[in-house]
């Protein structure tokens, strides 16, 4: 039978550093790097310059995944796109992605279809999902799957908005899921979603009930209230269902895959708040060395910090071969989910 693994990732961050100092001293947030560390673990982020998109973002960390599966853009049956902050309302920023990658500059044209993924922080796993399905069926041998985010251009830069503000950074992410005769690649994958709670954590910046969905000036202008204008968020029931939905997906996954949490070797957890996954490791006995995490770097990057770590720890060596690899997410919805991946 066909299998699905990851044979290439890639990763991109903009230059410019914002740090917890840079929030209060820069934007003038009351806030303090204390406040910021001892409750996320956060210590900078990076923020992309005005003009900069997320398919902007999401260029180079595409074309640095195919080069490490050495592969081509023309090589790609589809490109899988996971965002909440696309370059427009619509078209999703998979089409824009493609253009950029597949169309302009290069003397193969390449159609491919690119599909746009939303669920928010578990954006990434639900990509890998539909990747992984593509390629066990037959449909696709190469998917391109990306996790890209510029939230700075959406967040509430002053101490009204400091709650939210003090979490996200600008970031892309991407794998390429390949077809493969060997017996490795995706194990499985788990994902759930509570529509229940789909309001604690929303940006809801238009109401199609309203008409017009975004009310206008007597001059033709639209007007956003600042609640509907930025994300509103309750962050202690965030933490709380985080805590307990990624604790039970990652059982889901072991169950179903026979094996426990000693048997993985790498944990890649959704970077939103190292201290919901250092409470979900500790619940689990993870050892220290199993459970990598980059927040303190670039803070929240949604649908882009599991790809970013897996490039990350790439590089580094942390990821290995025939290492076996568990990824866990939660986020806006709420939505969760793991994969258990033989590297
Ligand atoms: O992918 C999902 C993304 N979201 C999350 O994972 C968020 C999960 N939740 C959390 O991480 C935490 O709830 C936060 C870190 C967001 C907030 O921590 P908290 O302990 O729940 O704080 P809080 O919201 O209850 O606020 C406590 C105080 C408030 O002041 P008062 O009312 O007690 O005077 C806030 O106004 O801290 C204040 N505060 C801040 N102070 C300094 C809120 N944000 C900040 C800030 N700097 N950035």
């Amino acid at each position: 039978m066909v299998q699905a693994y990851i044979s290439g990732t890639g990763f991109h961050v903009p230059p410019t550093r914002v740090t917890n100092d840079d929030l209060r001293t820069r934007y003038g947030l009351e806030t303090t790097d204390e406040w910021i560390v001892q409750r996320t673990g956060i210590r900078e982020r990076r923020f992309a310059e005005p003009g900069v998109t997320t398919s902007d973002l999401a260029l180079p960390a595409a074309r640095d995944a195919l080069a490490r599966a050495g592969l081509k853009p023309s090589d790609l049956d589809m490109i899988i796109f996971a965002t909440l902050s696309p370059d427009h309302c619509f078209p999703g920023a998979g089409v824009y992605l493609q253009r950029k990658l597949c169309l302009e500059g290069t003397d193969e044209p390449h159609f491919v279809p690119a599909l746009d993924v939303r669920n928010q922080c578990t954006g990434f796993l639900y990509g890998l999902g539909c990747a992984t399905s593509m390629v066990r069926s037959g449909a696709c041998r190469h998917v391109l799957l990306v996790g890209a985010e510029t939230h700075s251009a959406a967040l509430d830069l002053s101490s009204r908005g400091r709650q939210v503000a003090s979490l996200f950074g600008d970031g892309a992410g991407a794998v390429v899921v390949s077809a493969t005769e060997e017996d490795r690649g995706v194990r499985g994958w788990y994902l759930g979603a509570d529509g229940r709670h789909a309001d604690v954590l929303a940006q809801k910046i238009w109401d199609i009930s309203k008409r017009p969905f975004i009310p206008q000036d007597a001059d033709g202008w639209g007007r956003v209230a600042p609640e509907m204008m930025w994300a509103q968020m309750d962050g202690k029931v965030v933490f709380k269902n985080a805590v307990e939905r990624m604790l039970g997906v990652v059982m889901q996954a072991c169950w179903s895959q026979g094996i426990g949490p000693a048997d993985i070797d790498l944990w890649v957890f959704h970077q939103a708040n190292l201290r919901i996954n250092q409470y979900v490791a500790q619940q689990l006995g993870l050892p220290e060395e199993k459970f990598v995490h980059n927040i303190e770097r670039y803070g929240n990057t949604t649908a882009a910090t599991i790809p970013i770590l897996l490039a990350e720890c790439e590089r580094d060596g942390k990821l290995k071969r025939g290492m076996k690899v568990a990824m866990v997410a939660f986020g806006s919805g709420f939505t969760w989910g793991a994969a258990i991946v033989d590297w």
